[in-house]
């Protein structure tokens, strides 16, 4: 298993980014098609969304056959294709699994709903309580509504943490582990280099399972109790000596579980994906709830999850995007077309120099933005149609529900990979899946790569420079200048070079005072053509700065 601490990984929302059929669905041969695109950007690996048949309904993350391939996306002859295609091109390919549950057409729910004691065991069936045959527990789906269906004409449910067509998988059962550690291996088989792997720290559900009076149940399986143990097991049983890269995603985890999640030493993965940066904009924590962005505690956030896990030897995924999330330019920055190019690499610079593994979303190395369409009927991501009723069900007028979907479904970062100002931007001949956005007269592939001073080859030198310089991959990381509200600044050190980062999240002209010793350094990147340092300097709106000093 590896750290791989000078990648970057590029991940792709399969469906909506290049449609080479013309059957309005990105697909495999999309992505084959535009490997020399990823090449000139300088990734190092592409994370595909799951691809493998699945009814859909949360956009594959319902697997129904977890060795096939989706004939919407492909083949299986496509996707060797593209590990080998990519291979050429030393780029790795990344799957995603999703190992807590399976959609309910997968054969072994099938099964199980059939009778087969056997495939019973592999979900959690159990009764309702009382005369009025209540849930098992009074837990809830991270979808909204309860964490449990109940079988038609029976007094039996099942458990649903995500939607009510995606079944948990019980892992205290030995067959289920051993069933999707084959499935590991058939695609290690078939040349993957990476894992990303969905949800992975609510597979350990408790032995006794009760209600929740605080919470929504996630207290007891989140992090759960065999967890270590599985994902231990899952590394030797699997990933062994293959020089794998492993990345698991952990819902509302904590800092000492991460440490263990991807600290070398304990063997279980290269490194974990975490959401509290992206919470601080939640209401009491509701994600259906608008607030502003909470500046001082994502600063706080960043600079702690960067001192704990160095000093605790784990390793972060970094990341501002992804497919649940809407994008981060227009949340955490204006996306006015006059700051766009600036707050969108200020976004770049403020991860890609942090230590761990920068990830980028499709679209972010040219500054897409979020549509905000105004209408539900733009809208088909199952969450968020899920809250918009029940949003509307809590009295929310149309337009106050709606103004809160349209800040955060995550369909704001699933319409269609914008190639060109042309028709359908250029990903698709056909009618695309999903709206695509007007930002595409000005927000283009096609212009950027043409434009030398555009946002895709800031990205190019950010990934250039990780490779490059070994401070920015694993020098140590202490936080600076913080009084500076609207300020992310960090040191980064080795033995050999120190790099001091400003990241400026204002749009008024501030001066800072730079310490003596940089004015020795040289710019190592800036997004405002800064070519001088001073002792004084004024900052530009959402400026970025990244000063190198030899020792
Ligand atoms: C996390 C995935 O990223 C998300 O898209 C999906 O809906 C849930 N897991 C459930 O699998």
């Amino acid at each position: 298993m590896e750290r791989m601490a000078e990648k970057t990984i590029y991940q792709i929302y399969l469906r909506s980014f290049y449609d080479s059929n013309g059957d309005g669905f990105g697909d495999i041969p999309g992505i084959t098609a535009k490997l020399d695109y990823f090449e000139k950007l300088g990734v190092d690996m592409l994370w595909l969304n799951p691809f493998y048949p699945s009814p859909q309904h949360d956009n594959g993350y319902d697997i129904s056959d977890y060795t096939g391939v989706d004939p919407r996306f492909g083949t299986m002859t496509d996707f060797e294709e593209l590990v080998h295609e990519a291979k050429k091109r030393s780029i790795g390919i990344m799957i995603d699994l999703v190992l807590n549950h399976t959609s309910t057409d997968h054969i072994w729910f099938q099964k199980a709903l059939a009778g087969d004691s056997k495939y019973r065991d592999f979900y959690y069936f159990k009764k309702g309580r009382g005369k009025n045959c209540l849930p098992p527990t009074n837990w809830t789906s991270k979808f909204g509504g309860p964490a449990w269906e109940r079988l038609p004409n029976s007094d039996e449910y099942y458990m649903h943490l995500y939607d009510v067509t995606q079944a948990d998988l019980n892992w205290e059962n030995p067959e289920v582990r051993e069933a999707l550690y084959q499935v590991v291996r058939f695609w290690i088989d078939k040349g993957v280099e990476g894992f990303r792997l969905d949800v992975l720290n609510v597979i350990s559900k408790p032995d006794t399972l009760q209600d929740d009076f605080i919470g929504d149940g996630r207290r007891f399986y989140t992090d759960g109790p065999h967890i270590h143990e599985y994902l231990k097991e899952l590394n030797t049983k699997t990933f062994g000596p293959e020089h794998l890269l492993t990345v698991g995603e952990m819902s509302s985890t904590s800092i000492a579980s991460s440490i263990r999640y991807s600290n070398p030493a304990e063997k279980e993965l290269s490194m974990v994906f975490h959401f509290h940066h992206l919470k601080v904009d939640y209401k009491d924590g509701e994600k259906w709830r608008l607030d502003q962005v909470r500046f001082g505690e994502l600063k706080e956030l960043f600079h702690t999850w960067q001192v704990e896990m160095t000093r605790g030897n784990g390793w972060d995924a970094l990341f501002w995007n992804n497919h649940d999330q809407p994008r981060a330019l227009g949340r955490f920055t204006s996306d006015k077309e006059e700051y766009h190019y600036a707050a969108a690499t200020l976004l770049a610079s403020t991860i890609h120099l942090m230590r761990g593994t920068p990830y980028l979303y499709m679209g972010e190395e040219i500054g897409m933005i979020n549509p905000r369409f105004s209408t539900i009927e733009s809208y088909s991501d199952i969450e968020t149609i899920n809250h918009y009723k029940l949003l509307q069900q809590e009295g929310l007028s149309e337009q106050e529900t709606m103004a809160i979907i349209m800040e955060r479904s995550r369909d704001n970062s699933r319409i269609p990979m914008q190639w060109t100002s042309g028709k359908n931007a250029g990903f698709t001949t056909g009618t695309p899946l999903y709206p695509v956005s007007d930002s595409k007269a000005w927000i283009n592939v096609e212009a950027a790569l043409k434009d030398k001073s555009s946002i895709f080859y800031f990205y190019q030198r950010l990934i250039e420079l990780r490779k490059k310089h070994r401070v920015i991959q694993t020098g140590n990381y202490t936080p600076f200048l913080l009084e500076e509200d609207r300020i992310i600044s960090y040191l980064r050190e080795d033995e050999t070079d120190s790099l001091l980062a400003v990241h400026y999240y204002g749009e008024e002209e501030h001066e800072i005072t730079l310490p003596e010793v940089f004015l020795n350094g040289k710019i190592l990147i800036s997004n405002v053509g800064r070519d001088q340092i001073g002792k004084r300097i004024t900052l530009k709106p959402y400026e970025t700065l990244a000063i190198l000093l030899t020792k």
